[in-house]
Formats: C-alpha cells, sequence, structure tokens
C-alpha cells in the first residue's frame, strides 16, 4: 500500500495532511484501500510512508482495526512507485504481491483481480479502466488480449486505456525496478518497470475494471468519488433532528451531531457533533466532525472537522473546506470580503 507523495494537485489541503486520509463519505480514502485488501484474503501490509507518515500511523495503526498486520516502510522522499517497490523488496520476501496506490478508490474492491492473478500465475498483472483523460495516466497498449506496450502520461495516446493504481507482481519485478532510468519527472515510474517485464519476455496479464474507479488526486475527483460512495449509503439517523427539520432520501446523522430548523437532503452525512442550525444541507455532501453550519445553504461539498460556515448570502458548492476553517458573513462595514487564506488555496465569489 502507497501512502506516500506530495499531493501537490491537491494544495492547500496537502499542506498539512495526507492526501490518503480526505474523508470520502466520512471515511478516509485510505480506508477504502485497506477493507478490499482484507476482503481479497490479505493480512499482511507493508505501508510506504513519507513526509505525513506520523498521520497515516496514527489513523491506521497496527492494522488491527481493519483484520491486518501492518508494517511501516519510510520512503525518504517521494523517488516514484518504483521506488517504492524497490524499498519494500526486504519485506516482501518472494511471495507474489500486491502493490495498492492508497489514493485510489475502486467500487468493486480487488478480489476478483487478486483470484485471477492465483488462478493464472503471471509474473504481473495490471488493472485496465477506460478512461477520457488517458494522458493524465499511464496508458496500456493491447494486441489480442496481451500487454504489449504502457506508457506513463503519453500527449499522445494509443488507447484510452489507463492503469489503474493497482497492480500485481511477482519477485521478478524487483530486478526490474533496478534496471530502469529515472522519467522526465525524475521518478522511477513502476509503468517503466512493467515494460521492462513485457520486453524481458516475461507474462503481463490485464484485468478490466468493472465497475467504477477515481485517483482521488484532484479536487474534482475526490467531489466524484464522494458522490458515488454517497450514492450507495444508506440513510441513518444516530443524532438528534428536531421536529421542525425536514429530511429526505439517505442521509446519515452521526452520534452526537445536532439538526435544528434545517432541510437535509440526502444522499450526505454529517459526522459526529457536528451542529447544523437554519441551514439547507444539499444532495452530496459529506460534512466532517465537530463542524458548525448556520444560516447557510450548501451541497455537493465535503467539509472537513472543526470548520465553522456561518451567515453566508450564497449557496455554497463544489467545495472541499479543510480542518478549522472559518467561513462567515459578519456584517461588518465595510462590506467588503475578509480573506486570511494560505498558500495554493482557490476562492472563487458570485
Ligand atoms: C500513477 C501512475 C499511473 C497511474 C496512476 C493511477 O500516477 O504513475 O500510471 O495511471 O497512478 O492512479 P500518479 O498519480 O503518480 O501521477
Amino acid at each position: 500500500m502507497l501512502s506516500g507523495g506530495k499531493g501537490t494537485r491537491l494544495r492547500p489541503i496537502t499542506h498539512t495532511s495526507a492526501k490518503q486520509l480526505v474523508p470520502i463519505a466520512n471515511k478516509p480514502i485510505l480506508f477504502y484501500g485497506l477493507e478490499a485488501i482484507r476482503a481479497a484474503g490479505i493480512v499482511d501490509v507493508g505501508i510506504i510512508v513519507g513526509d505525513t507518515a506520523t498521520e497515516i500511523e496514527e489513523a491506521v495503526g497496527d492494522g488491527s482495526a481493519f483484520g491486518l498486520k501492518v508494517t511501516y516502510i519510510p520512503q525518504d522522499a517521494p523517488r516514484g512507485l518504483a521506488h517504492a517497490v524497490m524499498i519494500a523488496e526486504e519485506f516482501m520476501g518472494k511471495e507474489p504481491f500486491v502493490m495498492y496506490l492508497g489514493d485510489n478508490l475502486i467500487r468493486g474492491g480487488i478480489t476478483d483481480f487478486v483470484d485471477e492473478f492465483q488462478r493464472n500465475r503471471p509474473n504481473a498483472q495490471i488493472l485496465l479502466a477506460r478512461v477520457d483523460n488517458p494522458s493524465d495516466f499511464g496508458v496500456a497498449e493491447l494486441e489480442e488480449g496481451r500487454v504489449v506496450r504502457l506508457e506513463e502520461k503519453p500527449k499522445e495516446p494509443k488507447s484510452d486505456l489507463a492503469l489503474v493504481g493497482v497492480y500485481m507482481f511477482d519477485a521478478g519485478v524487483f530486478a526490474a525496478t533496478k534496471s530502469i532510468e529515472p522519467s522526465g519527472r525524475g521518478e522511477l515510474e513502476i509503468t517503466d518497470a512493467i515494460q521492462y517485464l513485457i520486453d524481458d519476455g516475461q507474462s503481463v496479464r490485464a484485468h478490466e475494471v468493472t465497475g467504477w474507479w477515481k485517483d482521488t488526486g484532484k479536487l474534482e475527483d475526490i467531489l466524484e468519488a464522494n458522490r458515488m460512495i454517497l450514492e450507495t449509503i444508506e440513510g441513518r439517523i444516530d443524532g438528534d433532528v428536531d421536529s421542525s427539520s425536514k429530511i429526505d432520501g439517505n442521509v446519515v446523522v452521526e452520534e452526537g451531531a445536532e439538526v435544528r430548523g434545517s432541510v437535509l437532503r440526502g444522499p450526505l452525512v454529517i459526522g459526529r457533533n457536528t451542529v447544523i442550525q437554519k441551514s439547507y444541507v444539499g444532495p452530496f455532501t459529506s460534512i466532517y466532525h465537530d463542524v458548525v453550519i448556520q444560516n447557510s445553504e450548501l451541497e455537493h461539498s465535503i467539509i472537513l472537522e472543526n470548520s465553522r460556515i456561518m451567515n453566508l448570502g450564497h449557496r455554497m458548492e463544489r467545495s472541499l473546506v479543510g480542518k478549522n476553517v472559518e467561513i462567515v458573513q459578519s456584517g461588518m462595514m465595510p462590506k467588503a470580503y475578509r480573506f486570511m487564506v494560505g498558500d495554493a488555496s482557490r476562492i472563487e465569489v458570485p
């Protein structure tokens, strides 16, 4: 499981937090992956960690909450996915293994993928999905079902088959990671290591994703993943909703949350000890723990813990709000925007 990297496409959230811990429907992205790994029958997991190691270790612990035995493997800098494989060699030993990128979310899990590998025992197996923007990914070229060529983020992609961030390898991959050179972005690319295996005549099989898949490296993808997961939730009210509030659709109100004089239109989740007052919360919204929403309207958004949104004059949508953020209408004169905003933030006003 890879959980390092800088998360540059998700700044400013990633100035202070690991991108793999952004909650989707109030559960960190990484946890979906760990659950999928466990569901596929795997128990021993090595997590590659970088600058955000402490935060990842705090969230996952020894893995027992997931039924896993977790070992942390530090990577000194984001030197590429093949580098991450290289430094895991001792941990892996001679066993075949799954490599899972911690910011990838796959609806159908990875059990079929792992089973297929066990049945056919190729040297490597990749997971592919058809996408509209192949240039943003590693791209595979197939001939009669066989993988013949892989290219990392090609300007002129030869197909629309993107490499999903889940791979399986036998121990032969370690030699491949040592034989390749860093790419244009200065990283040892796993895509190049797999191409090396193909050129070496080893068997590389492809498996196509059946459900949906998201690489949550960018804001739009995070919001989309949140929407897709929320579509699958069932409503549950464990908090306190007063009689003047109205609830439509699948709405989760977690324990200790309070909803007063508000309209909640699901699917959405309200986290522990969050207070929603005189507000409208619309579809595809995830509000994390200890948040206050007052006299405001929002939808299609993710709000992280301890933030406060009060008296907004306009509806808020398609937003990702970090931890401990305040967005308030102060009522002070002169009527002006007043910001205290971190580096690489983005604010849109009507
Ligand atoms: C990485 C891989 C790329 C793959 C993608 C899937 O890209 O290099 O081949 O398609 O993950 O999430 P990165 O997110 O490191 O740019």
